[in-house]
C-alpha cells in the first residue's frame, strides 16, 4: 500500500565500503525494507551473460532489463535475489558478473528502467536503500543521505576476505585492481555517475567496524527523521 509518509535512507559509495552490510543492520533495526540496487544491476548482468555469452550489445541489454522480472525477497538467510522467479542470489556475486556489471549499469535504459522500479520500492514502505546514484537521482527528497566510504586497500581486504570464505582463489592485488577499475567506470560514467550528493554525510569506515558504522547511520537518522 503507497503511503506518502514512508522514509528513505539512502546510502551510497563504492564497491566494498560496506554498504550492503550496513544498510542491512540498519533496515533490521528500524524495521525498514532494505533494497539493494546493486543486486538489481547485477541481475541484470547475469541474465546478459546467460542470453548473450557478453555484455557489449547495449540495445539487446537493454531489452533484457525490461523484460527481466527482478524481485528482491527479504528472507532469515537476508535478501533474496530472484530473476523471472528463479533465486540467483549467489550467481550474482560471481567474479564473472563483477566483472561485467558496471558496463551494464551505464547503458541509459537499463538505468531508467531500474530506477523507475527502485522509485516504486521506494513508494510502498519505509526503506534503506542501497546503490551508486540513490541520493543524487533516485530519491533526492529522502530523509537521510549517507555516502558510505573507505580506502581501497581496505575495501580490497574485506572483498577478499569474504571471497575467499566462498571458496574464489586470486590475489589481493588483483583484486585492488579490479576494485580500482570500478571505482573509476562508475565514477567517470555520463549518466547517473557515483559522486556525494552535497547534502549527504561523510561516513569514512576505515577505521570503522560494521557496528560502528551502523550505530552512525541511526544516530544521523534519528536526527533527521
Ligand atoms: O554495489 P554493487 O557492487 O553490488 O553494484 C554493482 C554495480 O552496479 C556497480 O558496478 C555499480 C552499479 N550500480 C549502479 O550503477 N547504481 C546503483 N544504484 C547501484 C549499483
Amino acid at each position: 500500500m503507497s503511503n506518502e509518509k514512508n522514509i528513505a535512507i539512502t546510502i551510497d559509495g563504492p564497491a566494498g565500503a560496506g554498504k550492503s552490510t550496513v544498510a542491512k543492520k540498519v533496515a533490521d533495526r528500524l524495521h525498514f525494507t532494505y533494497i539493494d540496487t546493486g543486486a538489481m544491476y547485477r541481475a541484470v548482468a547475469w541474465k546478459a551473460l546467460q542470453e548473450k555469452g557478453a555484455c557489449d550489445d547495449e540495445a539487446a541489454i537493454a531489452q533484457i532489463a525490461q523484460k527481466l522480472d527482478i524481485t528482491l525477497e527479504q528472507s532469515p538467510n537476508g535478501l533474496r535475489v530472484l530473476a523471472d522467479g528463479q533465486d540467483i542470489s549467489e550467481e550474482i556475486r560471481t567474479p564473472a558478473v563483477s566483472h561485467v556489471v558496471s558496463a551494464v549499469a551505464k547503458i541509459g535504459a537499463v538505468r531508467e528502467r531500474l530506477v523507475s522500479l527502485q522509485r516504486l520500492l521506494a513508494q510502498k514502505a519505509c526503506v534503506v536503500m542501497d546503490g551508486r546514484d540513490i541520493a543524487t537521482h533516485v530519491l533526492p527528497n529522502a530523509a537521510v543521505k549517507i555516502f558510505l566510504t573507505a580506502s581501497v586497500d581496505e575495501r580490497a581486504r574485506r572483498r577478499y576476505a569474504e571471497l575467499k570464505q566462498k571458496g574464489f582463489s586470486g590475489s589481493m592485488e588483483e583484486l585492488k585492481a579490479q576494485i580500482a577499475a570500478r571505482d573509476k567506470a562508475d565514477s567517470e560514467r555520463e549518466i547517473s555517475p557515483l559522486v556525494k550528493a552535497s547534502e549527504a554525510i561523510l561516513l569514512d569506515t576505515t577505521h570503522l567496524n560494521i557496528e560502528e558504522a551502523v550505530e552512525a547511520v541511526i544516530n544521523e537518522a534519528k536526527a533527521h527523521i
